[in-house]
Formats: C-alpha cells, structure tokens, sequence
C-alpha cells in the first residue's frame, strides 16, 4: 500500500530537499510569511499523541477536514504557499516540506539554526478536531497538551517564543490584531522580555502566554530565555527539531 511504503531518502532526494529549501527561503523573504509559515508546520506537527502514535508531522494538515479545524483557520493560506514549491519538487513530500518551511521561518528571520532530517512520509488520515492548544486555557491544559505529544516543561517554554514572530488576526483565531513584540518579521528573545514587562499597549498576551508567568516551573524558563538569547535559541532549536520530528524515525 502506497501509504506504509518506505520512503527513500536517496542522494537525489536530499538534493531535492536542498533546492526546496531554497526555493522556500526566497519565497518567505519575498513574501513576508515566515510567522504563517512556522505556524503550519507547528500545527502540523502538534497534533501527535505518543500514546495511539497517530497525528504529528505527516502533512494531513493538507487534508481539507483537517484545514478547516477551527483551529487552523486562516492556515490554507500556508498550504498553498507551499504548493508552489511542491510542484517544483514533487518527491519531496508534504511532510518534510511543511516541516522544512517552518525551519527556514526560523532561520531567514534570524533565529537559531535547526538541524532538519528528511524522510517524513505523507498521511491522508487526519486526527479528530481538538488536539492543538486552546489559548483561553491556562498552563494545566498546556501540560495536558504538550505532555500527550510526549513533549516537557521546557520545550512549552521555548516554544513558546516562536510568538517573537507573527501577531493575531480577529477573523482567524478571534484576537485583537496585535504582535506579541515591536518587530514581528525578527526572531529573537524579545517575547519573553515583553511577557515579563506586562500588558503594554498595542502588544498581545494570550492567557497561554500569561501562564507562563503564573506558573513557577515555567516562569524560571521565561526569566532565563529574558536574559540569555543564546541559550534561548540553543533550547529553541532543540525542541523545535523534537516538535518536527514527533513520531518520525529517519528510514
Ligand atoms: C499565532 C495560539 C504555540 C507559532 C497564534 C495565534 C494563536 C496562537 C491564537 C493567533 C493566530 C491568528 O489569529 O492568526 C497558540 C497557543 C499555543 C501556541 C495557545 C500554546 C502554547 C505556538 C508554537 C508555535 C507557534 C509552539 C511554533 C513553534 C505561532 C506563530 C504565530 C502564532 C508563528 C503567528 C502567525 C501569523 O502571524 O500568521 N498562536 N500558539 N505557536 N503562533 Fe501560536
């Protein structure tokens, strides 16, 4: 059956991956969608349950039942950016493209560096509705969440702080349209030190992202990526390669 079959990571498929990952660095610069961009592939990604090993980063975000999830409103946007890369690279696979797009967000607007294995096979199997966080909620129900994708305290942290990119659009998720930081298109620690000056003007903060300031094991992790960047992106671009690699074993 097409969908168990192996993928084959042979060298012309790794020199596939290379093109496409410039094709998608020209396109995210072109296009200013880096934010939208790492949004597709953590939402890709952050379905898995390590228990029913079933959800994660196998591409069904593609799948229109999956894409039309609430909570992924807005993402469709994301897919078909990708698809203009797709077409030019057709071996690569969804799974590894969405996955290589949210790596070079990262990278093109300044952040860490994050290693990237290809090999992802595509899934036409979407999981239910429900999986991804609900940002009303507060650090019980991200532990909930990130703990089922087999995911620790820290990663909820640094990942955290992928929201130095993007902002909020009312018509997608419902909140006011406000960046989480002054410059949204540059990675850096500056979440964290936004979060930890409180409600300023202008500036989102989700309940979510209020948790981590309520919580103590959490808020340790946000006082320290505040005062060292370097050690926020050396753990960003290790839980950021576990994200993208849930439920992945390189063939
Ligand atoms: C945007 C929730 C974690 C990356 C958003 C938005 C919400 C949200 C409500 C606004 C969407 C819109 O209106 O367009 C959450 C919650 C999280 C979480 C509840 C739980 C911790 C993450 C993680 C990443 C991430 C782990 C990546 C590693 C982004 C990015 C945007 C965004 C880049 C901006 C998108 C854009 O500008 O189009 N998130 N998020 N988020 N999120 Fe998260």
């Amino acid at each position: 059956m097409a969908a168990t079959a192996a993928l084959v990571v042979d060298a012309e498929y790794l020199k596939e991956i290379e093109k496409a990952r410039r094709d998608l660095r020209a396109l995210i610069s072109n296009k200013k969608c880096a934010p939208i961009m790492l949004r597709l592939a953590w939402h890709d990604a952050g379905t898995y349950d390590a228990k029913t090993k079933t959800g994660g980063p196998n591409g069904s975000i593609r799948n229109k039942e999956e894409y039309m999830h609430a909570a992924n409103t807005g993402l469709k946007i994301a897919i078909d950016l990708c698809d203009e890369v797709k077409t030019k690279h057709l071996r690569v696979t969804y799974a590894d493209l969405y996955q290589l797009a949210g790596v070079v967000a990262v990278e093109v607007t300044g952040g860490p560096t994050i290693d990237f294995t290809p090999g992802r096979k595509d899934s036409k199997v979407s999981p239910n509705e429900g999986r991804l966080p609900d940002a009303k909620q507060g650090a019980a129900h991200l532990r909930d969440v990130f703990y089922r994708m087999g995911l620790s305290d820290k990663d909820i942290v640094a990942l955290s702080g992928a929201h130095t990119l993007g902002k909020a659009h009312p018509e997608r998720s419902g909140f006011d349209e406000k960046p989480w930081t002054k410059d949204p298109y540059k990675f850096d620690n500056s979440y964290f030190l936004e979060l930890l000056k409180g409600d300023s003007d202008g500036l989102l903060k989700l309940p979510t992202d209020k948790a981590l300031l309520d919580d103590p094991n959490f808020r340790t992790y946000v006082e320290l990526y505040a005062k060292d960047e370097d050690v926020f992106f050396k753990d960003y671009a290790e839980s950021h390669k576990k994200l993208s690699e849930l439920g992945f074993t390189p063939p």
